[in-house]
């Protein structure tokens, strides 16, 4: 496998991105010995874009020189003005399509462009998802060298606006305008956007943006999160569940694929929040176990089974990764399979180790975050201790740069 160390030092930026390895731009970024760069902020030129990196930013180059510019697509001729010069690429903003591509689109929203939630609004959605389905292979051969075959095509939502359930909805004191501002952060910097609605959120949540902007919390710089309560399920206030409704039901039936695929008799659902995965495969299996950190979550796992009249599984609390090794121990090593979906900063080594250490049969990495689960698809895969299958990306964040991928790896040799 390839060795990734050159993502140690995540280059600048992509603040839409900050808290994981950045990779979408070393392998853009010209060589090292590349002469400096013969550009400066305020400078407006003309570039070819011939690539949409991971993260969202458009890729052109001067001579051999990159720069990122947002808001395009490959194939586009555009004005730029340089924004910032680094030793080994630059960043512009967009002045001007000079010459669009047909896959150009209007975007829905008013404040597209402004607002950092979304990247991806003026491209058309079949290009959304080729877009997503090559970045991910992209970085797959980068991080981990898994060959691109591996990486099925990218499961469309059933409807690319209007499918979110949940957003944090901050405010912030508007000092030049002497009012507050409700909204998300703008794409350029930590001030807040003005929205009066979200196209990608669902109407309910629209309906709520309004009730809060109606009736303001008092001071500035809150955040309020908003969200639609899932059909059928607990979820404590402050606890995790999947974001869109839409392509959920699609999640799981992948997930069960895979699983009878496999054949397990057992499962562990890791960072299983209120026992998402786990109640919808319990089916599939003789047994199971979530492992959850979050105390509400697990006492509402347990509801939620016990609400479908689940009886093979029982939820525990603690840290997953301190605990998979003592769990797998338990099921027959070659019958079980364990679900990890962890938070966007991936695996932690512990857990990556225990997997390596007790081998089950299958290992289903379910993760919103292909660069972090690339690096530890690799550690997973180092000796031949597991191979990697397919991954099976779904657009669960259509307008946006995001991606969820269910990664499929079986175990080599036996423990
Ligand atoms: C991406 S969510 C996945 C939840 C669940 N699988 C689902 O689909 O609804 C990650 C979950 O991991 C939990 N978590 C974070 N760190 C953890 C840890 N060290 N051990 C166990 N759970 C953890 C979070 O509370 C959250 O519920």
């Amino acid at each position: 496998m390839a060795d990734p160390s050159h993502l140690a030092k995540p280059p600048p930026r992509s603040r839409l991105d900050s808290d994981a390895p950045s990779a979408h731009e070393p392998a853009a970024l010209a060589p090292p010995q590349a002469p400096p760069p013969p550009l400066s902020p305020g400078q407006i030129l003309s570039l070819r874009i011939t690539d949409v990196a991971f993260g969202g930013e458009g890729v052109g180059r001067v001579d051999q020189f990159v720069v990122f510019v947002p808001f395009v697509v490959a194939g586009e001729e555009v004005q730029v003005e340089i924004t910032e010069v680094k030793k080994q690429f630059a960043r512009a903003r967009l002045v001007e399509v000079l010459q669009p591509s047909p896959q150009r689109v209007a975007p829905l929203c008013r404040y597209f462009g402004e607002c950092g939630g979304c990247q991806y609004q003026h491209i058309g959605y079949p290009l959304q998802l080729e877009l997503k389905c090559k970045q991910v292979a992209d970085l797959f051969e980068r991080i981990g060298g898994f060959p691109a075959t591996l990486i099925a095509p990218v499961l469309p939502c059933p409807q690319p606006y209007h499918y979110r359930n949940r957003l944090m909805l901050r405010s912030q004191w508007n000092k030049p305008q002497q009012k507050l501002n409700f909204g998300f952060l703008r794409a350029d910097s930590r001030l807040v956007v003005d929205v009066e609605d979200c196209q990608i959120a669902e109407p309910a949540l629209n309906e709520q943006i309004r009730q809060v902007r109606l009736s303001p919390p008092p001071r500035g710089g809150l955040k309020v999160v908003l969200r639609i309560a899932p059909d059928g399920w607990e979820v404590p206030r402050d606890s995790f569940f999947q974001n869109n409704f839409l392509l959920l039901p699609r999640l799981a039936e992948v997930v069960r694929e895979r699983l009878r695929d496999s054949g397990a008799r057992f499962l562990l659902d890791a960072y299983c929040g209120v026992g998402f995965f786990g109640i919808e495969a319990a089916s599939e299996v003789e047994a199971f176990i979530g492992v959850e950190l979050d105390h509400q979550a697990v006492k509402a796992a347990r509801r939620n089974a016990a609400a479908r009249g689940i009886r093979n599984g029982e939820f525990i609390e603690g840290r997953a990764e301190l605990l998979f090794g003592g769990i797998l121990q338990r099921f027959a090593s070659d019958s079980t399979a364990i679900i990890i979906d962890p938070p966007r900063t991936g695996c932690p080594p512990p857990g990556l180790e225990a997997l390596r250490q007790q081998r089950p049969a299958q290992v289903l990495y379910v993760s919103c975050h292909p660069a972090t689960l690339a690096r530890d698809l690799n550690v997973l895969c180092q000796s031949g201790v597991f191979e990697l299958r397919g991954v099976i990306p779904l657009d669960m964040f259509p307008q946006t740069q995001h991606v969820e991928c269910v990664a499929d790896l079986r175990r080599r040799s036996p423990a």
